[in-house]
């Protein structure tokens, strides 16, 4: 099986790399020569956990090129998974996925199965179909696979997914892509076949429901703060039941990322084109706005005068285990505590470049978590990364001016920061810390 993959980026790169990996033949094509050149050389130019050392195993199954024409004269079938970022309204910007489309259209010399990886509104593949049959010479067949991967666990999620959704029309799509997906779900994971229609909207619930349990969570942990609980008791609690699933209640700085944001503003979008609401998930992004200032809020309270203070800062990536800062929470904190006349340095064990290119506020980078800590007023954590779950207490209360920690993560033992004399404010079990211990 010859398959070509049109855009490298987290998904693209992750998918062409993956089903090289069980042995297909894949070409991945970008229109960034930089980007094209550095896979070339077996060089990643993205941070993610073992995409490396796969792309090292098959790298005799995979190329890697800017020509679209010759890759999709070569290949069956053509994935498209280029961004579909948000535009000013709210809506999925389709610029890029047409762009590819058109690119298909013009250089196909027979007709191709054109898979839309990218996670497209609802109504996309209604719009494809009609553009493929007036722009190509040739009866082109579209098909909805929209990817779940999470970034830092994507190899896994690739390799073993919870499921593979596909929509399609005829046998022959469906034959291919059973052709296509068969390696990925010999251990019994369903491959579920749908209306193109309903694979587009599948990505949008997926997305959206899991905001709305992050935003659930959110509220719950400042109640919780008000009322004197401790969300980890109230979540060991309630996520028991067995009709909740466990996954996704941590409170914490607000979701960010290149999906959560976006796809919850798409759907809220879409469900207004066709005069529906989607109240839950507009609340959920509410929440979410206000919780991407909580820690500020938090440091505000406690310092009252920002102006001239510096603060540390651990974390720049949206989440662990990635580099990507795509409506990172960082960002947001940075920009409030820079308005307000103070210093950030930060640590990222491999966000800080990508953070300095994208953020549009100052910051300084230290190379190490205590090095950024060092005559800073406090510390702040707005990532979860491992490395910063059992800090040096001694050298961190010995670099810092004031022992204080806003944890926006809670990845600190309590009793850990209880012993070190630290001052800590966090998400959801504020009643554990009424000042230093
Ligand atoms: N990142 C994730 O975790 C994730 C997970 C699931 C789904 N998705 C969806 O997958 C899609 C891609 O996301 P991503 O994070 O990989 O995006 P990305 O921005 O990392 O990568 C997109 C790539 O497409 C390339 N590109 C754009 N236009 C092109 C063209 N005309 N020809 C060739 N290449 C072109 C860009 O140069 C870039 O390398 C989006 O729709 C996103 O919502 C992303």
């Amino acid at each position: 099986m010859q398959i070509s993959v049109v855009g490298t980026g987290y998904v693209g790169l992750v998918a062409g790399v993956c089903f090289a990996d069980v042995g297909h033949k894949v070409i991945c094509v970008d229109k960034d020569s930089g980007k094209i050149e550095a896979l070339k050389k077996g060089q990643i130019p993205i941070y993610e956990p073992g995409l490396q050392d796969i792309l090292k195993s098959a790298e005799e199954r995979i190329q890697f090129t800017t020509d679209l024409t010759s890759a999709v004269n070569q290949s069956d079938v053509v994935f498209i998974a280029v961004g579909t970022p948000e535009t000013a309204d709210g809506s999925a910007d389709l610029g890029p996925t047409f762009a590819v489309l058109e690119q298909i259209c013009k250089a196909a010399q027979a007709p191709k199965y054109i898979v839309l990886k990218s996670t497209v509104p609802v109504g996309t593949n209604t719009r494809a179909k009609a553009f493929v049959a007036e722009h190509g010479a040739h009866a082109h067949e579209i098909i909805n696979n929209p990817e779940f991967l999470k970034e830092g666990a994507a190899i896994d999620d690739f390799l073993r997914p919870d499921r593979v959704v596909i929509g399609c029309e005829s046998h022959e799509a469906k034959n291919i892509m059973e052709k296509i997906y068969a390696p990925f779900i010999s251990e019994g994971r369903p491959l579920l076949f749908m209306s193109n229609t309903s694979a587009e909207l599948t990505k949008y619930a997926a997305n959206s429901f899991l905001s709305v349990k992050i935003s659930f969570a959110n509220e719950l942990a400042a109640l919780a703060d008000k009322v004197g609980a401790n969300i980890d008791e109230v979540r060991a609690g309630f996520t028991s039941d067995s009709r909740i699933n466990k996954a996704f209640f941590y409170p914490g700085v607000g979701y960010g990322g290149s999906c959560f944001p976006k796809d919850v503003q798409a759907l809220i979008h879409t469900a207004h084109e066709h005069g529906c609401t989607m109240n839950i998930v507009e609340a959920a992004d509410q929440v979410n706005d206000k919780q991407k200032i909580v820690l500020y809020q938090k440091v505000k309270e406690r310092f009252k005068d920002l102006n001239g203070m510096t603060f540390a800062l651990w974390g720049l990536a949206f989440k662990p285990r990635t580099d990507d800062v795509r409506e990172a929470p960082a960002g947001y904190l940075i920009e409030k505590l820079t308005q307000d006349g103070a210093k950030v340095v930060a640590y990222d064990p491999v966000a800080s470049e990508t953070a300095k290119e994208a953020f549009p506020s100052p910051f300084e980078i230290a190379n190490d978590p205590i090095a950024a800590c060092q005559g800073a007023d406090a510390l702040l954590i707005a990532t979860e990364w491992n490395e910063f779950r059992n800090p040096d207490y001694k050298a961190l209360t010995a670099a810092l001016k004031n022992p204080v920690i806003f944890d926006g993560r809670n990845c600190l033992e309590v009793h850990d920061v209880q012993r070190a004399g630290i001052e800590y404010f966090c998400i959801g079990k504020q009643s554990l810390f009424q000042g230093p211990a």
